[in-house]
């Protein structure tokens, strides 16, 4: 197309209306700071400070880093929405890709962001994007009125770095709220909370590197690693490439091998069940954590699972990466591959569920004896107990000299052992277990019911009655026709 000689009229976005949009892309407040500590990452801060101060309707939220820092054209540039274009290549360390979520994580929580910034050799410089202003003028204008000392001064003792505050919470904290509401203020702060919860995750990888120190409220955090790599009974698989991506797999201690506290740390935010899936990271930096990408369900059996993604940035559009770094999309191309794989160390992690991880990790020079043995019949699954069990035959032997102890006995095991975690798990994956003596020899409840008919029979009932008592009685009400035909049995 020749667009050289064409009529044209001009279509730009109202200022107003267009950044009423950029605060509706859909962070919450833990994204949100995510999204702006990416820049820190980016600009190589070693410290970053996340604090908030409670002032009801005036509250703020401040991150400060030791990053390089801009000078004024640059900070201009970098309040600009669309301050890059998508499709430029970035340095493998930058975590940025739409020259956007300086302005749209802010704007999402508050209605004031004031950039103040100081490159090494320059003096500190700041601009403020107002959304009352922008919205009263229809202007695409950054603003500056003074600020507290506490911001402007808030660089001077470092070399370079950037102060983002956060002012008219609004999305948080409704503009009117008292700083004496003791009930907003605790919902605040378990809000902030949450923030921290999620930096130790998302960074949990600089942090263990230590490429950047993450403080909230001064207190330096800890990262939250998903994989339990300090365990020693924690299985890891080998790595495999997906083109230029990464996965390495891993099947979490079942819970008899954590400490409690262990246990509940690995918990993370959202709870064991939930943290399962894929863990994928963009660049060390945790987009998603725990999801299956639509390749899987989450079942309470695979909890144990969780499998890391290594992504570099240049798979951006490949995998459809969004503003927000919070989704991901496996290209259909390597989704078999993906599967896979997740397929091998699902299994490994239901055997590990079920069976406390005994056969795969300490007593392997053991054969592991189950009580239950798991039998498929066509379609079908079913649970036997293992006849071979040393337990029974030492049963039998009991049985010889006190055979109701012995019953007794075996009995009191069964109940204790009824496999119902694997029970559950053939149900929800098939579908079907088999109903009991389905498909097998019938002679055992042939004898059984044979049995009760002498016993009831030299008890005093008649046929009639005993064919209602059998009908009544596990497992026996499943075969009405021996029932029928009880007196040729
Ligand atoms: N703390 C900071 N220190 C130094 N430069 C920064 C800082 N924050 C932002 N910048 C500059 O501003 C630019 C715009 O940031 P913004 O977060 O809006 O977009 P991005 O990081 O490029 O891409 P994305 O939309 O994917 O986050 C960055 O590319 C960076 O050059
Ligand atoms: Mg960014």
């Amino acid at each position: 197309m020749d667009y050289r000689n064409i009529e044209t009229t001009a279509a730009e976005p109202y200022a107003s209306s267009m950044i009423q949009t950029f605060r509706a892309i859909g962070y919450n407040l833990e994204t949100a700071v995510a999204d702006v500590i990416d820049n820190s990452i980016s600009a190589f801060s070693k410290n970053i400070y996340l604090n908030s101060e409670w002032k009801g309707g005036e509250s703020v939220i401040t991150i400060l880093d030791d990053g390089i820092g801009m000078n004024n054209d640059e900070l201009v540039q970098a309040m600009r929405p669309g301050a890059k274009n998508p499709l430029d290549e970035r340095n493998e360390k930058d975590l940025g890709r739409f020259g956007l979520g300086l302005k749209t994580a802010s704007f999402s929580q508050c209605k004031k962001l004031i950039v103040v910034s100081k490159k090494a050799g320059f003096t500190p410089i700041y601009w403020i994007w107002d959304l009352d202003y922008v919205n009263k003028t229809s202007k695409w204008e950054l603003i500056r009125y003074p600020i507290p000392e506490e911001f402007s001064h808030a660089l001077d003792k470092l070399e370079s770095g950037t102060l983002v505050v956060w002012t008219e919470l609004d999305r948080i904290i409704p503009p009117d709220t008292s700083p004496s509401n003791e009930i907003a203020k605790d919902k605040f702060l378990a809000q902030m909370d949450k923030v921290k919860q999620h930096l130790a995750m998302t960074f949990h990888r600089f942090i263990e590197e230590r490429t950047v120190k993450i403080h909230c409220w001064g207190h330096e955090i800890k990262p939250w690693n998903p994989f339990l790599h300090t365990e020693t009974a924690t299985q890891s698989f080998p790595e495999e490439f997906i083109g230029e991506a990464v996965m390495k797999g891993y099947v979490l201690p079942h819970k008899c091998h954590l400490t409690e506290e262990t246990y509940q740390y690995a918990d993370g935010i959202n709870g064991w069940t939930n943290q399962q899936g894929f863990y994928v990271y963009r660049g060390k930096r945790l987009m998603i954590a725990g999801d299956w990408l639509g390749l899987f369900r989450k079942e309470e059996h695979y909890k144990l699972v969780r499998v890391q993604i290594d992504l570099p940035n240049k798979l951006d559009s490949k995998w459809q990466i969004d503003i927000k770094k919070s989704t991901a999309r496996p290209p259909l191309s390597c989704r078999e591959q993906i599967k896979s794989y997740a397929k091998t160390v699902r299994n490994r992690g239901v055997e590990v569920f079920r069976h406390r991880g005994k056969i795969l990790t300490t007593r392997k020079q053991q054969e592991f004896q189950p009580l239950w043995l798991e039998k498929k019949q066509g379609q079908k699954y079913s649970f036997i107990v293992n006849r071979d069990h040393l337990m029974i035959a030492e049963l039998k032997h009991l049985a010889e000299s006190e055979p109701s102890k012995a019953i007794e006995y075996l009995l009191r095991f069964v109940e204790e052992t009824v496999p119902t975690k694997s029970v559950f798990i053939r149900e929800s994956e098939q579908g079907e277990t088999a109903e009991p003596f389905e498909e097998t020899n019938l002679e055992v409840v042939k004898t059984m019911i044979r049995q009760i008919y002498n016993a009831q029979k030299a008890s005093g009932k008649n046929t009639e009655q005993i064919k209602i008592l059998l009908a009544n009685m596990e497992p026996f009400n499943n075969f009405p026709e021996l029932i029928e035909i009880i007196e040729e049995i």
